[in-house]
């Protein structure tokens, strides 16, 4: 571990323990009364600067600048379990709805960079936090995204469309392709031909900006992480004031073809796993919409 990455001030440290109880690492202990780093093993989680009431432990390996937000005020005070209104937090995981008709109303960069800080309050495996984000800004940002995907999925349509290749891929193993020719094939010619007809935007829906999320080499979890991220921004923006959309036929030619990462900057080594369409939304709901049933099981331990 790096020297000093966890702070104990000890002149403030009465010797509770807290710190000692919460670390999920065994890097504190207490040493002649005093909490101590004894281990090197931190993820640097930051539970013991949290649970500190005499503020004696800091985690200089966290940055509080990811915790100050532009576009609104939020408490530093940690809500205990149960003191959050469920009803309120439900009602408005169930009103996000993915956004298919976004106004041409630009976003705020500064809400932007608070969704990106409100997506890594997400939990991370071994909090590895190897999270990228790369934040397209504009509705030119967004075309010049969409125009690679275009171009992309025009050559997969023209691969498609040869029967002997796909059947002969189907027989060597790789149904891919022609997995595609009967999923996705007609649909996405249908798009391409009003992209580059009218101007009709099916794959980003008319979005002014868009989020990618990302991992950079190194995560347990690398997908997971994004995922948890990218929830939290869809929530967030919703809460906003944005619509979102999450884009998977980005997120497929993103992660085939290295160029479109390239092109946007992301480089080589990371990987792609959700691309979030936002913008102000023109849609208006009368109400929330459901979903289909589902039936948990029950596991209720072995027979004895
Ligand atoms: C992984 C994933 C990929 C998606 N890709 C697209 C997409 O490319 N285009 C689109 O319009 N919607 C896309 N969606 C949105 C889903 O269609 C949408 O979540 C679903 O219909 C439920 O509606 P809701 O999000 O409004 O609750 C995607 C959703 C997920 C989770």
């Amino acid at each position: 571990m790096e020297e000093n990455m966890i702070e104990i001030d000890k002149a403030l440290c009465d010797g509770c323990g807290l710190c000692v109880t919460v670390c999920p690492t065994g890097t504190l202990s207490l040493m002649e009364g005093k909490a101590a780093v004894s281990g090197e093993e931190s993820i640097f989680c930051g539970h013991c600067e949290a649970i500190c009431p005499r503020k004696a432990v800091r985690v200089t390996a966290i940055d509080e600048e990811m915790s100050r937000y532009k576009t609104f005020i939020t408490e530093k005070q940690w809500l205990p379990p149960g003191k959050y209104s469920t009803s309120g937090l439900v009602q408005l995981m169930a009103s996000r709805r993915s956004c298919r008709c976004f106004s041409g109303r630009p976003i705020d960069r500064t809400m932007l960079e608070d969704l990106v800080k409100i997506g890594i309050t997400a939990p991370s495996g071994t909090n590895s936090q190897a999270w990228t984000f790369t934040i397209l800004p504009t509705r030119k940002a967004v075309i010049s995204l969409a125009e690679q995907i275009a171009s992309y999925f025009g050559r997969l349509n023209t691969a498609a469309e040869k029967t002997l290749l796909r059947l002969f891929l189907k027989l060597t193993g790789k149904g891919e392709l022609d997995a595609y020719y009967h999923g996705y094939y007609r649909k996405v010619k249908e798009a391409l031909e009003e992209w580059h007809g009218s101007g009709r935007d099916r794959l980003f829906h008319g979005s002014t900006a868009a989020i990618l999320v990302g991992s950079k080499p190194g995560a347990s979890c690398p997908v997971e992480d994004a995922l948890l991220a990218t929830q939290n921004i869809l929530l967030a923006a919703h809460s906003m004031g944005l619509g979102s959309c999450l884009i998977g036929y980005a997120v497929a030619a993103m992660k085939k073809e290295p160029s479109i990462r390239q092109a946007v900057g992301i480089p080589p080594e990371e990987e792609i796993h959700a691309v979030i369409a936002l913008g102000y939304s023109d849609e208006v709901y009368q109400r929330t919409a459901g979903r289909r049933k589902v039936t948990p099981r029950y596991f209720e331990g072995q027979q004895p």
